[in-house]
């Protein structure tokens, strides 16, 4: 109503996470409408910034045309901070009286509240106490907003969860994976449950392989301890790439709601055996001519064994995919930037042609969206001769993509309207650690060892082969893309 105000209170906000993803995302939202002007922001760290020191800080990660600069100017103004610890209640009484102070001063009555999680494991913890006991809004809504790494383990990440929901009830909490913000990974849903035609072929009966590739050519990431702490698994594959299966794999939901959604997602996820160390492929990188090895990184143990690169097989033990590989493969330091989703079908039986190939519908995320069928055709001529070749439905070109907001405003946008459809619950998660833990035990009692590849490269040799004895067929042929 006209007497509320929407408070984006950023907890962490001096540190990475805050300046180069949200603050980024609260002023696109600001100059796009997508959050009433009206809007507060209030950042709030252990670090001793004025307002003005902080303004500066965030300036060089926000983008703005010259046009836009006054209106950035604004936004900067907006964005107050305060200063305060994450254990003591005495900081959190405090910033509550702060945001109830600057919302009388906006003539105001009521606020919304959201509290942007931006921090590490170990103040989670007494930071959502706090904020539960003195911060939420006395008329209005208060939600919290985390991220990844929810725990380094099944034990801990119970614990964590159950702490959690002391302080605050399911539906206030946003647990974020940002794939689940992006457009192609919502197309998913649509492609599967609004086209007839892949209804009845998608299943074991016709698929072979399914495999959900994420490579990065940079280090992104890693140049903190967080990462070596974590590895590849716990930073991408349990989490976004884990989720892209879940979408791929699971049954319709009774409606495109949050509710049903996320039931049809928890049952495919319960069904998804767990991963033991024969069943992945681990690799960390090497020096190149141009980049440092894994193990001389910043923020990186020297004889870390942390893996970089992993591809891991998993079967999902139900009726329609017991047998069909879905292989999940991720690095950093590789060949190129993609993300994508390959459903691999099966070769034709009682084959009368020389040499079809298996049909393949490519779903790429990134660096562009784009939707692909790769089937064959007859090479045109005289003969019989089979040609594979592809339909291309390549974003931008046929679809406007413009309009469309990035992930995290999306996300964002989800938590100010309170729709939960693209956040995680804690069951889903609880899985998630379930699934990896066999594969967790090993490598941290060493009994795996990453395998080496130079940064730069596909990826360590063995994946190749894994790939190929887990059913999937690589195969490029000499046309653009798919
Ligand atoms: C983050 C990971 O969740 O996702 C990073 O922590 C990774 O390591 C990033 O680089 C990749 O996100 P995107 O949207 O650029 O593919």
């Amino acid at each position: 109503t006209e007497n509320t105000v929407t408070v984006i209170t950023v907890l962490g906000a001096s540190g990475y996470l805050a300046k180069s993803k949200v603050y980024p995302v609260l002023w696109t939202m600001y100059r796009k409408s997508l959050i009433p002007r009206s809007s507060l922001f209030v950042g709030y760290a252990r670090s001793k910034f004025t307002s003005e020191e902080f303004m500066g800080r965030l300036r060089p990660h926000l983008e703005a045309s010259e046009e836009d600069a006054t209106l950035l100017d604004k936004f900067l103004h907006r964005c107050e901070y305060q200063v305060g610890t994450y254990d003591e209640e005495e900081s959190f009484r405090k910033l509550n009286e702060y945001i109830d102070l600057r919302v009388a001063a906006k003539g105001k009555l009521y606020s919304n509240r959201v509290f942007y999680l931006a921090l590490p494991i170990p103040v989670i913890k007494t930071v959502t106490e706090h904020l539960s006991k003195h911060c939420q809004a006395q008329a209005g809504w208060t939600r919290i907003v985390l991220e990844k790494p929810f725990g380094t383990d099944l034990e801990s990440f119970k614990s964590l969860s159950a702490h959690l929901l002391k302080s605050f009830k399911e539906e206030q909490i946003y647990r974020m994976d940002h794939y689940l913000g992006k457009e192609m990974v919502q197309n998913l849903l649509l492609l599967r449950f609004g086209n007839r035609i892949f209804h009845s072929v998608w299943n074991r009966n016709h698929i072979k392989a399914v495999i959900i590739s994420v490579k990065e050519p940079t280090a992104l990431g890693v140049y903190n301890t967080y990462f070596d702490q974590q590895g590849i698994i716990r930073d991408m594959i349990q989490n976004h790439l884990l989720q892209l299966a879940s979408l791929v794999a699971m049954e319709a939901p009774l409606t495109p709601k949050a509710d049903d959604i996320r039931k049809e997602k928890l049952k495919c996820l319960r069904c998804f055996e767990q991963v033991t160390s024969d069943n992945v492929v681990i690799g960390q990188y090497t020096a190149s001519a141009d980049h440092c090895g894994y193990r001389e990184e910043e923020g990186v143990g020297a004889a870390s064994n942390t893996p970089t690169f992993a591809v891991a097989r998993l079967n999902i033990r139900n009726d329609r995919w017991d047998g069909v590989p879905f292989l999940l493969k991720c690095g950093k330091g590789l060949n190129e930037n993609k993300a994508e989703v390959r459903i691999q079908f099966k070769e034709n039986a009682g084959e009368i042609f020389n040499g079809t190939h298996r049909n393949e519908l490519v779903l790429r995320v990134q660096p562009k969206e784009q939707v692909q069928l790769k089937m064959d055709v007859k090479q045109p001529g005289m003969s019989f001769d089979t040609a594979q070749t592809h339909l291309d439905l390549s974003y931008p070109e046929r679809l406007q993509l413009a309009a469309a907001p990035t992930a995290y405003e999306r996300l964002l946008i989800d938590v100010i309207q309170g729709n939960t459809t693209n956040f995680l619950t804690a069951a889903e998660l609880e899985e998630a650690w379930r699934i990896f833990a066999p594969v967790h035990a090993d490598i941290d009692a060493r009994k795996i060892q990453p395998e080496a590849y130079t940064y730069g490269s596909r990826g360590p040799e063995s994946a190749d082969a894994f790939i190929k004895d887990a059913g999937y067929q690589y195969e490029q042929y000499d046309d653009k893309e798919a």
